[in-house]
């Protein structure tokens, strides 16, 4: 099974490695045939150094099928993403993918409000610009611990070429008619001051019923803040999807490593414990057990 499953281990070459802010980097690689099927909710197991026995999960935060590149939004928080923020252009490295289940098309008529939270932004910036693609409205609001020096207000226009693109630019969000909010818990102009889940649920109780009625939620960050935005969503009576993160050891559904409590469908009732990597990471909303997390 292993053998097998290494076997197919894509080759990846990087583009570029663009320091952003603070300790976040957005990657882009070359890997044609993970660019190709990639969707939004997939993510990538990524070999970042020899030294390290096991790959590192990271969501795809775009794919360019064209040009055969994905991208990488990651911050620095251990010895493999150490090793990934050295990476220049041309270093060669593997990796699986795309791997999970993605984000599932909405019925038609729905309304997306998405809920990021700090580097869980990169699977929901990519869903936010396929639901426009697929002609959905769509709202994203980003939860930051603190307001980064820059990156927020400027846009992907106004930046260098030696830099891709910033992901944290909402603007380019806002290009494409997403509207987007930031909420910092550190004060600054025109962010809102408080948690996302809290800017959530100013927004829903601003909506009319008729709105708020073909409203779900879509959640990616840190297990609290999901919590705190699933905790809203059920006040509203809101459903939804989530993108979980649990550590991950073989990301292919052999270890068991990975598991959430996630409610049985309901003929069968009761919960179970269901892998990340393979069942996910993207699940109902109302069918994660939250406060079991
Ligand atoms: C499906 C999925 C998608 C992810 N997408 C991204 C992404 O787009 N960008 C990004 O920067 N990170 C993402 N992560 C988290 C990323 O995998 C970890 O930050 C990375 O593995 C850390 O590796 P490291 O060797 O640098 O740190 P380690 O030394 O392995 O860990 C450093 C610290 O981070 C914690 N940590 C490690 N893995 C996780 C995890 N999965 N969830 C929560 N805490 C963790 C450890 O407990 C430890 O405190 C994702 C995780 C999953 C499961
Ligand atoms: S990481 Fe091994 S089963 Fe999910």
């Amino acid at each position: 099974m292993c053998d097998s499953v290494y076997s197919q281990q894509s080759e990846a070459v990087v583009i570029c490695n663009q320091h952003l802010v603070d300790n976040k980097y957005l990657l882009r690689l070359q890997v044609e045939d993970i660019a190709l099927k990639a969707e939004p909710g997939h993510f990538v197991h990524l070999n970042c150094h020899p030294s390290l026995t096991l790959p590192r999960p990271f969501s795809i935060m775009d794919s360019d099928p064209g040009l055969g590149t994905i991208d990488i939004f990651y911050q620095v928080v251990g010895d493999g993403t150490e090793y990934m923020r050295g990476w220049q252009a041309g270093h060669r490295t593997t990796m699986l993918g795309p791997l999970g289940r993605p984000f599932r098309r909405p019925e038609s008529g729905r309304k997306a409000l998405l809920i990021a939270g700090g580097i869980g932004y990169a699977p929901l910036d990519f869903f936010a610009r396929r639901l426009k693609i697929w002609g959905f409205d769509a709202t994203l609001l980003l939860g930051l611990e603190a307001a980064p020096p820059f990156a927020l207000i400027a846009s992907s226009r106004e930046v260098g070429p030696e830099m891709v693109v910033d992901p944290l630019a909402l603007a380019r969000l806002e290009q494409l008619d997403i509207p987007s909010r930031v909420a910092s818990l550190e004060p600054k102009p025109g962010f809102f001051q408080g948690y996302v889940s809290t800017l959530a649920k100013e927004i829903l109780l601003d909506m009319s019923t008729t709105v708020l009625n073909k409203t779900d939620i879509y959640l990616c960050g840190p297990t609290p803040m999901m919590q705190a935005a699933a905790r809203v969503a059920k006040e509203f009576n809101l459903g939804g999807q989530a993108s979980l993160e649990e550590h991950m050891a073989c990301g292919f559904g052999g270890c068991a490593g990975c598991v959430a409590p996630i409610k049985e469908p309901e003929d069968a009732g009761g919960w179970n414990y269901r892998r990340v990597c393979t069942e996910g990471p993207v699940f109902p909303l109302d069918a994660v057990l939250w406060d079991k997390l």
